[in-house]
């Protein structure tokens, strides 16, 4: 059904899975002696943290954490706030911060700004997607799934308002779509 919406597939389900896989071993290797402190950022880190946490064969725990830097929008306003915090000190802890997007930055140069002043030990970063097109401040993924063109992507985590998050594939939407809700 949301297949109707969709102009074309960018990253089908099966090179999302073998990606992950990947990812996973070189991660399974990177955390082998630490236990790292995973977290995703909600809400569009969900799908692709579920797979990636599944594919590291060591010993992690899991946090969340919400920071909003744009809302039903296609273009940053640039704003990030805190909508939901850690549960955890992260003092001393080796970080693995999960993402399903770098676009400007901002949301992860925040982040990592963030956890180094709260004292953690290391902060990384693995991010499903990236568009380095779209960057704004200085900030890169030390584990990147895919490079996207500059183009608004949707599914598998990423939204255009709050819809097609649960897209098993990346895509790209019609433009009626658009011209409908905006
Ligand atoms: C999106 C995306 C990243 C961030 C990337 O999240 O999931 O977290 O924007 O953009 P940036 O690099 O320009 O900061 P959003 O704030 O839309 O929240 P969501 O995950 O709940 O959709
Ligand atoms: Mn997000
Ligand atoms: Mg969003």
């Amino acid at each position: 059904m949301l297949e109707k919406d969709i102009e074309t597939i960018l990253i089908t389900q099966e090179e999302i899975h073998n990606r992950c896989e990947k990812l996973g071993k070189e991660l399974t290797a990177a955390y082998k002696n630490t236990q790292p402190l995973v977290v995703g950022v909600l809400k569009g880190a969900i799908p692709f943290m579920a797979d990636i946490v599944r594919q590291m064969d060591t010993y992690i725990e899991l946090d969340f954490m919400d920071v909003s830097s744009y809302g039903d929008a296609t273009v940053s306003s640039g704003e990030v706030k805190i909508v939901k915090d850690l549960d955890t000190n992260v003092k001393g802890r080796d970080m693995l911060i999960v993402e399903d997007i770098i676009d400007s930055g901002r949301t992860l140069r925040y982040l990592v700004d963030l956890f180094k002043y709260r004292q953690a030990n290391s902060v990384a970063i693995v991010t499903l997607l990236d568009k380095p097109k779209g960057r704004v401040v200085d900030i890169e993924a030390d584990y990147i799934g895919f490079d996207v063109p500059d183009e608004f992507v949707v599914g598998y985590g990423l939204d255009f308002a709050e819809q097609y998050r649960n897209l098993p594939y990346v895509g790209v939407l019609k433009p009626n779509i658009y011209e409908t809700k905006v």
